[in-house]
């Protein structure tokens, strides 16, 4: 797979916010035809890699050669039109409320093709029923699941058939059922159509059934990167907790007083209880 040509080259990427380091000089390439899962815990800088390698964000110091062209210093123009390449799924889905949901997968046809209005209809249809969601057209982003805005945000990165996919978090909200077929769909562009694909995840069952190269973060740095076998034989005990699930090891919880609210296992103990609890041992 590795001697395929590189399609994205990170060299030395830097990014603070005030003080902080998120992402902490970072090289590695991405080559054509890999599917690349990138993982790491919750804040670790994910999303934001992602954003620096499509050219959203701007570096505070590195390079990111996107299809042998730097983006980092690209204008508003040129990365439009480089956009054209590739395919972009945000975390959050990022539809266009005021739209149907065919109309969002129908505008990067609009904008970068000269199709006829039933062309541009019927790529919509097939790019729909791709994510299992036929005959969704005409509904709005708000009267369908988070879920499936989701995939209708999988089919609008598909629509121009992109030689290049990064997806931010594509199974979260989804059942195991749809993680499945969002999987499938995946393995099957990467495979019989050569697409790249650059998958952010923390659902391992997912990661482990797509990727073909695994790149763990944290503290902004590459802690562990390899084949998935390399990976869930990786010796650093991080890597193995992470990969595992577990609660006990050496990365830190950040449990918020949210998280633990809504963790099944944890019940949160308001302040009255205790001050109770308290006076109860008081004579
Ligand atoms: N525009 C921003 N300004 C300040 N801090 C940011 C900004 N974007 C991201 N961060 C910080 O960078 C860290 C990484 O965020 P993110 O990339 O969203 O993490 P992940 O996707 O891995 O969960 C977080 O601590 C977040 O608060
Ligand atoms: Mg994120």
């Amino acid at each position: 797979m590795l001697n395929t040509p590189v399609v994205v080259e990170v060299t030395n990427l830097t990014r603070t916010f005030g003080s902080r380091t998120v992402i902490d000089n970072l090289s590695f390439t991405i080559h054509r035809g890999e599917t690349l899962v990138i993982m790491g815990g919750s804040g670790c800088g994910k999303s934001t890699l992602l954003r620096h390698i499509i050219g959203v964000m701007k570096p505070t110091a590195g390079s990111v050669k996107i299809f042998g062209e730097e983006i980092t210093t690209m204008n508003d123009r040129q990365i439009e039109e480089i956009r054209r390449r590739f395919g972009m799924l945000f975390q959050s889905g990022a539809l266009l409320a005021s739209l149907t949901v065919g109309e969002n997968v129908a505008l990067p046809l609009l904008q970068h093709t000269d199709l006829t209005i039933d062309e541009v209809d019927e790529t919509v249809t097939q790019k729909l029923q791709m994510v299992g969601l036929s005959g969704f057209n005409e509904l709005k982003p708000s009267e369908i699941s988070g879920g499936m805005r989701k995939r209708v945000g999988l089919a609008r990165a598909l629509a121009l058939d992109p030689e290049l996919l990064f997806s931010d978090e594509p199974t979260s909200g989804l059942d195991p059922i749809m993680t499945a077929v969002v999987d499938k769909l995946t393995l099957e562009l990467t495979k019989d159509e050569g697409m790249t694909a650059v998958v952010v995840t923390h659902d391992m069952t997912s990661a482990f059934r797509i990727a073909t190269r695994m790149i763990m973060l944290g503290r902004g740095k590459i802690l562990a990167q390899g084949t998935p076998e390399e990976i869930r034989t990786h010796p650093d005990p991080e890597v193995q907790q992470f990969i595992n699930g577990e609660a006990d090891g050496p990365m830190p919880l950040n449990l918020s007083q949210d998280d633990h609210e809504h963790h099944p296992h944890v019940k949160a103990r308001p302040l009255v209880s205790a001050r109770r609890r308290f006076h109860h041992k008081m004579p």
